[in-house]
């Protein structure tokens, strides 16, 4: 087996920079290292926590699937696969929930936080926990490469693992490793953490004048146009920097000390990099659009491949737990 690596994402919106410079780039950047056998999939059991309209759940899961292969995911390097058509994880879920403790999943932050939001606390919230342990697990993968805000969960996956390897005297599971995403923060137009659920977000699929319109809006200091600038501190600057070379971000920093540069200046330098650096994937997923077949049938081929492993992960897991 080569390094086994394994990520999901939830198909709960339409993506956006964060989500790219935050987890996509690196997805796609594993899958070319040699010897690397990387699992993807659109996690749409997970959003059922949030989004509760079936139409927009559909579509967002075609969303996702087509983003992931627009942006360049090779289904000869990865195997990519939506969580339903896994079905041995929901069993293997329940399994998993019989060994974990109620205070495990009393501690989870992301569970807090999403009540402290607003969001109705649903059963399905509150052990989604163990469904991404179980998730992870029946692929035995060694990283599951995740944001900041997902380590939690890794480690709760770690503890679930030992419990049940534990109770059942049995090493069925594999510790699997958070492997941390390069960039932690990406800003919103805002300056708070991009997000969907914060409205601040800039989606790859913009371009042109909704482009251009969510780019002048972003939102800067009123320091005089004449005055220097400190690009730390400058949202423009930092979204600037994922995409420019060393080289032209020492350029603009200069500039931004220097004084005599506007706010707006910076924006349409920023504005460019994203039109030309996503111009290929807009390009690409709407040629995919009008083959959906094809990315169904990528999806299914993805699935068979999937279930081959998840398969005998279960039937290791029943035999160690007495149900075969
Ligand atoms: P959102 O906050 O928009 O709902 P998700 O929680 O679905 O995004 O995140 C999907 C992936 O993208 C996760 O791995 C997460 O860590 C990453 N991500 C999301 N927003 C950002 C951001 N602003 N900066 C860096 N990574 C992000
Ligand atoms: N909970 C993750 C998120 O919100 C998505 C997810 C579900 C996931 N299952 C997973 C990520 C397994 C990594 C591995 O981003």
């Amino acid at each position: 087996m080569g390094l086994r690596i394994l990520s999901g994402i939830q198909p709960s919106g339409k993506l956006h920079l964060g989500n790219y410079f935050g987890a996509l780039k690196q997805y796609l950047e594993l899958q070319e290292i040699p010897d690397s056998e990387p699992y993807y999939f659109i996690a749409d059991f997970h959003a059922m926590t949030t989004v509760q309209d079936g139409n927009d759940l559909r579509q967002y899961i075609q969303d996702a699937a087509l983003d992931f292969l627009a942006l360049g995911l090779d289904t000869q390097k990865s195997v990519f696969f939506r969580q339903t058509d896994v079905p041995e994880v929901t069993e293997l879920t329940w399994m998993l929930s019989c060994v974990t403790g109620m205070g495990l999943l009393e501690r989870a932050h992301s569970y807090k936080d999403k009540t402290a939001k607003g969001i109705k606390p649903s059963v399905g919230l509150f052990t989604y926990p163990v469904l991404m342990a179980s998730d992870i697990l029946i692929y035995k993968p060694k990283f599951v490469p995740v944001g900041q805000d997902q380590v939690q969960h890794i480690e709760m996956t770690q503890d679930i693992a030992q419990y049940f390897n534990n109770t059942y005297h049995c090493d069925v599971f594999v510790r699997p490793e958070p492997k941390l995403n390069a960039t932690a923060k990406v800003p919103g137009v805002d300056g708070e953490k991009m997000s969907k659920s914060y409205g601040n977000t800039i989606e790859l699929q913009l371009t042109g004048k909704p482009l251009k319109k969510v780019v002048m809006g972003i939102k800067t200091d009123s320091t005089p146009v004449e005055d220097p600038k400190d690009p730390a501190t400058c949202n423009v600057f930092a979204l600037y920097a994922l995409f420019a070379t060393d080289e032209e971000e020492e350029k603009l920093k200069a500039k931004y000390k220097a004084g005599g540069m506007g706010y707006g200046e910076a924006k349409k330098l920023l504005l460019q990099k994203i039109e030309t650096y996503f111009e290929a994937y807009r390009k690409k997923r709407e040629d995919l659009t009008k083959n959906l077949d094809y990315v169904q049938q990528v999806l299914r081929e993805g699935a068979e491949r999937a279930r081959a492993v998840a398969q005998q992960t279960l039937d290791e897991a029943k035999k160690a737990a007495g149900l075969s």
